[in-house]
């Protein structure tokens, strides 16, 4: 995969208004751990950063790690801790990490990810009451990202949601950020969906 437009320049992508929403809803997160699966060169995540008291990123390109890594340093974040693995790597090595998070975040990562696989495994890694935020909104600036997954979004996470309801729906505290989503279930577009059994 071509991941130019994660390396581009050292600039952060701040605000980032959809994961803001998402975190808004999650109090206390100082005390919070957070993993973040294929979080690429960490623009968007360094700017969180503070918000929690610790984060975890796996992102399986060394190249976006490098850079990862690289911005850490420049931005001065010392609580992040890189994983070059993939997200099945990590989890089926779990005896070698084994540590609980209180929220899980994918952002524009799902599609590279087998969904039944992930939620299935994920139980393992979640504490109780833990947070699984999955972002994945149409509306992706032009000046970056993929334009053809941009336009398939609607229709990709149609088919998400209808092969993974089952599955999603298992998680108390599901946020899903994603137009489909919040076109379908929930009020105007841009408003975050907390799915809560
Ligand atoms: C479209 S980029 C999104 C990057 C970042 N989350 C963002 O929103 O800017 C997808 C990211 O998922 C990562 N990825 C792909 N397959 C993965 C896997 N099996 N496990 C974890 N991350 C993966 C890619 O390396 C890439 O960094």
């Amino acid at each position: 995969m071509n991941y130019n437009y994660l390396l581009k320049s050292d600039e952060l992508i701040l605000p980032w208004p959809i994961l803001q929403k998402s975190l808004d809803f999650i109090p206390n997160k100082c005390n919070l751990k957070l993993l973040e699966v294929g979080a690429g060169s960490g623009k968007k995540t360094i700017p969180i950063a503070k918000e929690f008291q610790e984060i975890y990123i796996i992102e399986p390109e060394k190249h976006l790690i490098d850079k990862f890594e690289e911005l850490c340093i420049k931005y001065k974040c010392n609580n992040i801790i890189l994983i070059n693995k993939t997200f099945n790597d990590y989890i089926d090595n779990l005896k070698n990490y084994n540590k609980k998070f209180d929220v899980i975040l994918f952002q524009y990562t799902i599609h590279f990810l087998d969904m039944k696989t992930i939620l299935d495994k994920i139980k393992s890694i979640i504490n109780p009451n833990g947070y699984v935020i999955i972002i994945h909104p149409k509306a992706i600036p032009k000046n970056w990202g993929n334009p053809v997954l941009n336009k398939d979004s609607e229709k990709f996470d149609k088919k998400i949601w209808s092969k993974h309801k089952k599955h999603l729906l298992k998680y108390k505290k599901l946020i899903i950020n994603s137009e489909y989503f919040i076109k379908k279930y929930s009020g105007p577009i841009a408003r975050s969906y907390i799915l809560s059994l």
